[in-house]
């Protein structure tokens, strides 16, 4: 709700809770672009942002794609770095204790190609100290069903989250993947699941080509597309998936100001993830806190939740004949 200038009596508060999670902002830095945070020491400050999601976990150590893993295209990235990690021993050996000093809220991203294995990343990080919530990135390949995504198949997702859920006592995010024809399926199955969030978007299948060297730009030909030109669909997917499911939803995908920020939580996010804006300028994300607390300033909006536009003020539905006209193209009225 959308206060009077006069009603407004104290500060914003720009606190939220990701199910049983308490951030105090909604903004937080996305998994794979700000490495395991200590990469961004001095270049922005951590601890003014509501959380930091580390790059993704594997059981093992994983090297990555060969190069070249990362394209710049028009107002986006391509990237296909092969979840390359240090594995989840030397995470909480190396990684963690460095992390437990910042003063934000320490989400760790995890992955696997096996159910079996997304269970036992999150079993060994169920207690560890400072570990604030899990994100499981279901667009990694099930190997045990040809390499499809798990995040493309609602039962396969299902099943992750159901596994996680029942190794862990943390809060657990799923992240999704936008490679599918309808995300609202995919949603409403995890959020059955037990899934306490959902975050979206990963990144969105792509691939260039060097016309100079006349082969794909990426080693790996096919790669994730991020940045600013995916902001569209990105937005579009959180708009549906947070009118499908009851739980919260975390937004991302191109968000690189606090303008796009606010347009995702107007779209009924609760908190937004910075990606790729961090890669182009490491201190973008701790702008966005400062941005949407000026905005809601300006707009006496007293609780960041109250940004949220409600749904009738959205649907403006176009219009087309109700008979419909042969040999001509249907056209809005
Ligand atoms: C270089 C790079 C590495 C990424 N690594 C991961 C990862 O390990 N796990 C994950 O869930 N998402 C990963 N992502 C996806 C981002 O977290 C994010 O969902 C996506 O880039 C869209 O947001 P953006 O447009 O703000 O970058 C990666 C993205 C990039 C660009």
């Amino acid at each position: 709700m959308i206060h009077q200038k006069n009603q407004i009596t104290k500060s914003p508060d720009l606190s939220i809770n990701i199910g049983p999670l308490r951030l105090k902002n909604p903004v937080l830095l996305a998994s794979g672009t700000c490495g395991y945070g200590a990469e961004l020491d001095g270049l922005l400050d951590l601890d003014l942002l509501g959380g930091i999601i580390v790059k993704g976990i594997s059981i093992r150590p994983r090297p990555g794609n060969p190069p070249p893993r990362l394209v710049e295209t028009p107002c986006g990235l391509l990237n296909s770095i092969g979840l390359e990690n240090v594995g989840i021993e030397s995470f909480l050996r190396d990684k963690l204790p460095w992390l437990r000093n910042v003063k934000t809220s320490l989400i760790v991203n995890i992955l696997g190609n096996s159910v079996e294995e997304y269970s036992e990343i999150a079993k060994k990080l169920d207690g560890a100290e400072g570990v604030k919530a899990i994100e499981v990135n279901i667009s990694c390949p099930n190997v045990k069903a040809g390499g499809i995504a798990f995040g493309t198949d609602p039962e396969a997702a299902a099943n992750v989250t159901r596994a996680v859920k029942k190794t862990t006592g943390l809060p657990v995010i799923i992240k999704l993947t936008p490679n599918v024809t309808d995300i609202t399926k995919v949603a409403r199955k995890v959020a059955s699941a037990g899934a306490d969030a959902i975050s979206l978007i990963n990144t969105l299948l792509g691939m260039a080509i060097d016309i100079k060297s006349r082969r794909p730009a990426l080693a790996n030909v096919f790669g994730g597309l991020s940045g600013p030109a995916i902001k569209p669909i990105a937005l579009r997917m959180v708009w549906q998936v947070v009118r499908a499911v009851d739980i919260p939803v975390i937004g991302i995908g191109g968000i690189s100001t606090p303008d796009d920020a606010l347009e995702f939580l107007m779209a009924g996010a609760k908190a937004v993830e910075i990606g790729t804006a961090t890669l182009v300028r490491p201190g973008t994300a701790e702008d966005v806190p400062a941005g949407i607390r000026y905005y809601m300033e300006a707009n006496s909006i007293q609780n960041v939740e109250d940004l949220r536009l409600p749904d009738q003020q959205t649907l403006n539905p176009v219009r087309y004949p109700s008979f419909p006209i042969e040999g001509l193209p249907m056209q809005p009225l």
